[in-house]
């Protein structure tokens, strides 16, 4: 079966939804994008160590820019409509053309939780991901105490799959991974075009 690459767009274009704008990462967002991983609650959810360094932020936003040309990877900031701040981020990695898919990743300043807004551009970017970039499935690996991501991807309607037994290395101890996917005619019929 022929089927268009999958192809990703540099910079990544504006998506807009109700409430929010999801832009493309702006040299202005470092302080915001700093403050984001430097908060330990947010890099909790991710298993990494907070960042102690703005010149972090500056390398991650250099490899999306290059990963998204590369097309291996890219990432959005999440802004409310109106005020362009920085609230949050998600795009994807660990992209498989030749298997049609990609992995999916989000997170949100904490004083944001809570208000439907992480579900809101999970759906957007997972539409973009199957209509514009061509994806025909989509992961989410999740650590098995982040009941918030898993509440979401349950939300958006994802299915989870099960668990990989500790293949991640975190902290000196090993983890397993929880896996969630959604395909592109599950999304279709669960989430139909306005
Ligand atoms: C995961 C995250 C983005 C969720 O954002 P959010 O905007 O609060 O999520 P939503 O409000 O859209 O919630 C969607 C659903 O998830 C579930 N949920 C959200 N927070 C939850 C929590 N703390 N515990 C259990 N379920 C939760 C609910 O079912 C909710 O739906 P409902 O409000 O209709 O009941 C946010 O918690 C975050 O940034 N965490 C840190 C980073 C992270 O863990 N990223 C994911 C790595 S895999």
């Amino acid at each position: 079966m022929q089927r268009k690459p999958v192809k990703l767009i540099s910079p990544p274009p504006p998506i807009e939804t109700k409430r929010l704008l999801l832009r493309a990462l702006e040299p202005e967002d470092i302080e915001d994008y700093f403050a984001l991983y430097s908060n330990v609650k947010v890099t909790a959810g991710h298993g990494m160590t907070p960042w102690k360094d703005p010149e972090q932020a500056l390398h991650l936003m250099d490899w999306y820019a290059q990963a998204a040309i590369d097309n291996r990877g890219c990432r959005w900031a999440i802004t409310e409509r109106g005020p362009n701040r920085l609230i949050g981020s998600l795009g994807y990695h660990a992209i498989e053309e030749e298997h049609y898919r990609g992995e999916i990743g989000y997170d949100l300043l904490p004083e944001y939780w809570g208000r439907g807004i992480g579900s809101e551009a999970v759906v957007a970017v997972v539409r973009f991901g199957f209509e514009e970039i061509g994806f025909h499935r989509i992961e989410a690996i999740v650590d098995p105490d982040n009941q918030a991501s898993a509440g979401l991807l349950r939300k958006v309607g994802f299915t989870e799959e099960g668990y990989l037994r500790e293949r991640y290395f975190d902290n000196g101890r090993f983890v397993d991974d929880w896996m969630f996917s959604i395909l592109r005619p599950e999304f279709e019929i669960q989430h139909p075009k306005e």
